[in-house]
């Protein structure tokens, strides 16, 4: 790795378009590169976003690639695939995300790829599955964004909610990225209180608002592309500067949480090698539960991905 630190970006469109704005605008890095199916969108994205880093100026380059972009990168973004439709939930993108990804893997496997690999594409934690399994990489260098922009959003919820600012707010999303995500409530601090010293508070409204905030933005724009994008620039920035943050991202079990052989969205350790350690949160019976229902919903997609694109 040399001191010019480079992020490639796979797809061109809302989110990798953002993404590569999000980490210009934080100069979280050198060298920003897109590339998509169609070469002449990530050539108009790149220009773009090129533009916007003049006022004030901004020590990165962004520009256009190819494939072979995505093996030196020191971090490569997968976000290529399709916005959800209004009324479908991300497990509908299933099929057409593995059929590109089969395709894909088997091009870039043989290139070596040398940095982290992140994964946005939905259904995010079989993506992130696959692309592991696929690019045959370890856990600590290929996983997805899971629930992190799920837990932005709870820490969004829960400072309209309470009124705190949500810098005092600690609280995750864990388990799918979808329709099946749980909060551990028990682990909750609001100021460093317990959620229960907050009584007007109601669960239920708080899961149900931050599994619904999705859909509420694609059926008004057609996408959701700011807060991911938001969320991307800042993990990125945080393994570059190997700030050992601990965030809630989609990583493969090997027995944590009682699971194994299955990715979603737990606290990791996050620094410049990338997954150094998954944090084991003490859930309750209820939540371990929540949490292994959530997995089982993986799991068997996990399946049905493998068996729609079958992988060497
Ligand atoms: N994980 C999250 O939190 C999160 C949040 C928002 C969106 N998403 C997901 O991100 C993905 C992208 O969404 P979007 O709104 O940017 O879609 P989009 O249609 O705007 O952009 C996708 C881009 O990928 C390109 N593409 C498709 N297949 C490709 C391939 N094989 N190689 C290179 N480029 C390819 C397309 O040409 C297009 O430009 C979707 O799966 C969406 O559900 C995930």
């Amino acid at each position: 790795m040399n001191s010019q630190r480079k992020i490639t970006i796979l797809g061109a469109g809302h989110v990798g378009s953002h993404c590569a704005m999000a980490l210009a605008a934080g100069a979280v890095c050198e060298e920003i590169v897109l590339v998509d199916a169609l070469p002449e969108k990530a050539a108009a994205q790149a220009l773009d976003v090129a533009d916007a880093l003049s006022f004030p100026p901004r020590p990165v380059t962004v520009r256009a690639g190819t494939l072979a972009d995505c093996a030196d990168a020191d971090i490569l973004v997968v976000a290529i695939g399709k916005p959800r439709l209004p009324g479908q939930t991300r497990l509908d993108l299933l099929a057409d995300s593995v059929r590109s990804l089969q395709e894909l893997t088997a091009q870039l496997r043989p290139m070596g790829v040398k940095g982290l690999v992140i994964s946005i594409t939905n259904p995010a934690d079989i993506v992130a599955d696959y692309l592991r399994r696929g690019l045959g990489l370890p856990r600590s260098r290929v996983f997805g964004t899971g629930t992190l922009l799920d837990t932005a959003r709870l820490i969004r919820i829960f400072s309209e909610e309470s009124g705190l600012a949500r810098s005092s707010i600690s609280a995750f999303s864990m388990g799918e990225h979808g329709d099946s995500s749980m909060v551990p409530f028990s682990q909750v601090r609001l100021g460093g209180l317990p959620f229960e010293a907050y009584p007007n508070l109601s669960r239920e409204r708080i899961l149900e608002r931050t599994r619904r905030a999705g859909m509420d933005v694609i059926e008004a724009k057609g996408s959701t592309e700011f807060g991911i994008s938001q969320a991307l620039a800042s993990l990125c920035g945080s393994i570059l500067a190997d700030e050992k943050r601990v965030l809630p991202l989609s990583v493969e079990l090997q027995g944590e949480y009682g699971q194994t052989g299955v990715h979603c969205g737990v606290p990791c350790r996050v620094g410049r090698q990338g997954i150094e350690e998954i944090v084991v949160l003490p859930l309750t019976a209820q939540e371990q539960q929540q949490l292994d229902a959530s997995c089982q919903v993986i799991r068997s997609h996990i399946e049905s991905g493998l068996e729609i694109a079958p992988l060497p």
